[in-house]
């Protein structure tokens, strides 16, 4: 499925010259966002890419120049079958509390996630959108695009307006987390998803994009046409996307002069 975007909809691109750069460049989107408004609510997602911006965001927090404790926060994808406890090894709530919920001091009670093991998985997901809506929205949602082009499970053939729903996860994926998970731990076929419609309403996007492995996809995304095919390509619809590289994984887009962003320690790259 093709969507038209409109000339307005080109995200802002940002190449940062390496990981450190685009961690703290993403970090600074998160805090500016907390700066205008204290009580925002931050969708944050999990996976590899945004480990250095949770570090940041700690080291911030430890130092008394960030203050996240007034903010909400949306986890953004869970395995189904795992625990809401996050003692279970594999949990990805578990893993954002101890990378930044906790380390942060954000209380739990500022926390909306989706319960992987809920009895009902589809009532669960009605729970959570219209937690959201409650909420007064998303003001900012942190994503990292997968080698399929997916974000936080959304795989290829989201519908734009899809809600927060269960998916299969794709092979890639499974491929992909695969080193996450401790052995002998078993294995999600499933997860549950914030849906691409409850991203799309969220006031401003972040993308990250970090490492030659997601180069393909990245071009995809933003050169290529918006297709639920490339469910990255998708958030170009959103009110406000910007799309936070490192120049690895910049190395396939069009009109990007990764030398440029390589000289100056944090380059704006502008809409194209
Ligand atoms: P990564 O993956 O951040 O762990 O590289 C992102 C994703 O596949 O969603």
């Amino acid at each position: 499925m093709s969507v038209q975007a409109t000339s307005e909809d080109a995200p802002r691109l940002i190449v940062a010259p390496d990981y450190e750069a685009l961690s703290r460049r993403a970090a600074r989107v998160v805090a500016d966002t907390v700066r205008r408004r204290p009580r925002a609510t931050i969708s944050l997602t999990t996976g590899r890419t945004p480990l250095g911006l949770y570090r940041t965001l700690r080291h911030w927090c430890g130092e008394g120049r960030l203050d996240l404790s007034g903010v909400r926060i949306v986890s953004s994808e869970e395995y189904v079958g795992v625990g809401v406890d996050a003692d279970d090894p594999v949990s990805l709530f578990g893993w954002l509390r101890a990378e930044v919920l906790k380390p942060c001091g954000i209380a739990e009670e500022s926390v909306l996630r989706l319960a992987g093991d809920a009895a009902d998985p589809a009532a669960e997901c009605r729970r959570f959108d219209a937690a959201i809506e409650r909420w007064g929205g998303i003001d900012l949602v942190v994503q990292s695009i997968g080698v399929n082009g997916h974000f936080g499970f959304n795989e290829p053939g989201s519908a734009p307006d899809a809600g927060s729903r269960v998916v299969v996860l794709a092979p890639s994926t499974l491929e992909s987390n695969a080193r996450y998970w401790p052995d002998g731990a078993r294995l999600p076929t499933h997860g549950l998803a914030m849906g691409v419609g409850v991203t799309l309403r969220a006031r401003h996007v972040l993308l990250l994009a970090a490492g030659k492995r997601k180069a393909e996809a990245l071009a995809r995304a933003v050169d290529g046409p918006i297709d639920a095919a490339v469910p990255c390509s998708l958030l170009r619809l959103a009110p406000r996307l910007t799309v936070l590289a490192d120049v690895e994984a910049s190395a396939a887009l069009e009109h990007v002069d990764t030398g440029a962003a390589l000289e100056h320690a944090d380059t704006y790259i502008s809409s194209q």
